[in-house]
């Protein structure tokens, strides 16, 4: 039997076969709050035999969303139309839950998809002022980001512990903390995006301190028995940012905290990368059975 369909431990989660659902934006909130959009989305997968379901990048703060559409779980309401989702969920499926908590950082403001996806900016309507470790804008032209001050940082881990302790409540089985894509954790990470010349920009200790001291705040409110991971890009797939080498010293950063898994993606930092889409290309091929 393949290796797919057997069970593994994760943290203290027994899953029964190795299928993780991913966490797939929906862009189909309201003010943050879940709608019947996610109930059918995220009710159909829980029906497919996957071990764990994790929902989609949810926004921490408002202003963390990719757009005015995103999932959030900062307040009562956001949380209770998160509750909803689960309940009926659990009523038909015994799949375990995930939840993907994120901040978009300089990402954020954009329309959604299927209406271009370009940035809102802040005096346009559902657009706001972006945030991010320096103030670079993704692509030139756009509206720049304001670099986080020490007020700023402590209340993004603020906010990420608060999304966790909901989270809690909500009984969700993981929490995976969005360090890809561009988004802010990982804009901390790469030297593109993070010019800081603080304790948080410069060297790799430095620009990994500052998603490693979210992973510790997460990690110390939950459950000790219930896994905390990370998504993470691989690589920039561009000249002088984050690759392979600096995942490599981040994820054993990671794994000495307690680190349960990384989910490694690639890309998403910057409009110059240059990624080589192909089979396999973000993986070596390697053989179909563990030896
Ligand atoms: C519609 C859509 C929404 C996505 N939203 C997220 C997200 O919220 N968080 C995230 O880390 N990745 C997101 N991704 C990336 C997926 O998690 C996944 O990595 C990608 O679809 C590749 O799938 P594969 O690993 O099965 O090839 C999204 C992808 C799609 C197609």
């Amino acid at each position: 039997m393949s290796m797919l369909f057997t069970p593994l431990r994760f943290g203290s989660v027994e899953l029964p076969n190795r299928i993780v659902i991913a966490p797939m934006c929906q862009y189909s909130a309201v003010d943050g709050c879940m709608t019947d959009w996610h109930l059918i989305h995220l009710g159909h997968l829980a029906l497919s035999g996957a071990a764990l379901l994790t929902i989609e990048a949810t926004a921490v703060l408002p202003e963390g969303r990719i757009t005015y559409a995103d999932v959030g779980l900062w307040d009562d309401a956001t949380e209770a139309a998160i509750a909803r989702t689960l309940e009926s969920i659990r009523r038909w499926s015994g799949m375990r839950v995930a939840i993907q908590l994120s901040h978009a950082g300089r990402k954020a403001s954009t329309e959604v998809p299927w209406k271009g996806e370009i940035q809102i900016p802040p005096d346009q309507a559902n657009g706001w002022q972006t945030v991010a470790p320096s103030a670079i804008p993704y692509e030139d032209g756009e509206h720049p980001p304001v670099a986080l001050d020490r007020h700023g940082l402590t209340q993004v881990r603020e906010a990420f512990v608060a999304a966790a302790q909901r989270a809690v409540r909500l009984g969700v089985d993981a929490v995976q903390l969005h360090a890809a894509h561009g988004y802010l954790l990982h804009q901390f990470l790469s030297p593109l995006s993070n010019r800081r010349d603080d304790e948080y920009g410069g060297s790799l200790e430095n620009r990994m301190r500052f998603p490693l001291e979210v992973f510790d705040a997460v990690r110390a409110v939950f459950p000790p028995e219930r896994p905390v991971t990370m998504r993470v890009s691989g690589t920039d797939w561009a000249d002088g940012g984050w690759d392979i080498g600096q995942t490599i010293a981040f994820a054993q950063a990671l794994e000495a905290r307690g680190c349960a898994a990384i989910h490694v993606s690639s890309g998403g930092l910057t409009p110059s990368q240059q990624i080589p889409v192909g089979p396999s290309y973000q993986v070596p091929r390697f053989p179909s059975r563990a030896p």
